[in-house]
């Protein structure tokens, strides 16, 4: 990849961080600021959990750290390169190898196996090695869902399924996890098992930094989550 990468400031220690970032949209004839100058830096290996009313530009904020939407100002840092900055494919290529993201909706492919979706980022790249099938057979185990990975995604329950949207984010060892609701729509087994999974991640070797959306007492109020954050308003409070 070509290095031109602005320099970055961030602090040795952080997984993931953004400066002033800013996100607005049109509404009528105004613009507002659905994420209004946020900054926040994220060492690696902690569990942070983003709490806030419905509409506080909580996934706006996780969408735009994961370098998935182009924020209207404020600096984005992940694994120390500033990702503002690189031109459409240089940020995609880094956001592939180090940003694993978890949508609210999940965005598994129907009709395909719960092996195919955990597979389907490596499409772009040519298509999986055996090496990289063996490692996505191995997080469905962790995951607790190799029994379902030649099933059909769309007869899959909830649970299965958000672990599943897991288990394809992990698939490139990310340095940073982001993470849409994920016990949204799950039975307390279920949450449990995602919240052990997440406390798992977050304290084993080259730990990603893990940012999760949430209105569940189950996970934020978890211990393994190192830090509450609030959002109202798009402004972190
Ligand atoms: N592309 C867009 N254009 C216009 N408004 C948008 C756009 N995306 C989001 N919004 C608005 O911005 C606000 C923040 O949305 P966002 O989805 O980030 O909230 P949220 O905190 O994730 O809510 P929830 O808890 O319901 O998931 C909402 O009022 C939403 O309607
Ligand atoms: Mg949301």
């Amino acid at each position: 990849m070509a290095d031109e990468a602005p320099a970055s400031d961030a602090p040795s220690s952080e997984a993931l961080g953004c400066t002033d970032l800013v996100k607005k949209v049109r509404d009528g004839t105004r613009r507002v600021a659905i994420v209004d100058g946020v900054t926040l830096s994220m060492p690696p290996g902690r569990l942070w959990a983003l709490e806030g009313p419905s509409g506080s530009g909580k996934t706006t904020l996780l969408l735009a750290l994961g370098g998935l939407m182009a924020p209207t100002s404020g600096d984005v840092r992940v694994a120390g390169r500033s990702v503002v900055g690189l031109r459409d494919h240089h940020r995609t290529r880094w956001r592939r190898a180090k940003v694993g993201f978890v949508f609210q909706e999940l965005q598994l492919v129907r009709g395909m196996s719960l092996l195919e979706n955990v597979l389907l980022p490596r499409v772009p790249e040519g298509g999986a090695t055996a090496d990289e099938r063996a490692r996505a057979l191995l997080l469905l185990e962790r995951c607790g869902i190799a029994g379902q990975a030649h099933r059909v995604v769309d007869r899959l329950s909830g649970g299965e399924r958000q672990r599943g949207a897991l288990a394809r984010a992990l698939l490139g060892a990310p340095a940073v996890l982001l993470l849409d609701e994920p016990t949204a729509h799950v039975d307390a087994e279920n949450a449990a098992r995602i919240v052990a999974l997440l406390a798992e991640l977050k304290s084993g070797d080259a730990a990603p930094a893990i940012l999760v959306t949430t209105h569940d007492p189950r996970l934020a109020e978890h211990p393994a989550v190192d830090r509450r954050l609030r959002m109202r308003d798009g402004r972190l409070a």
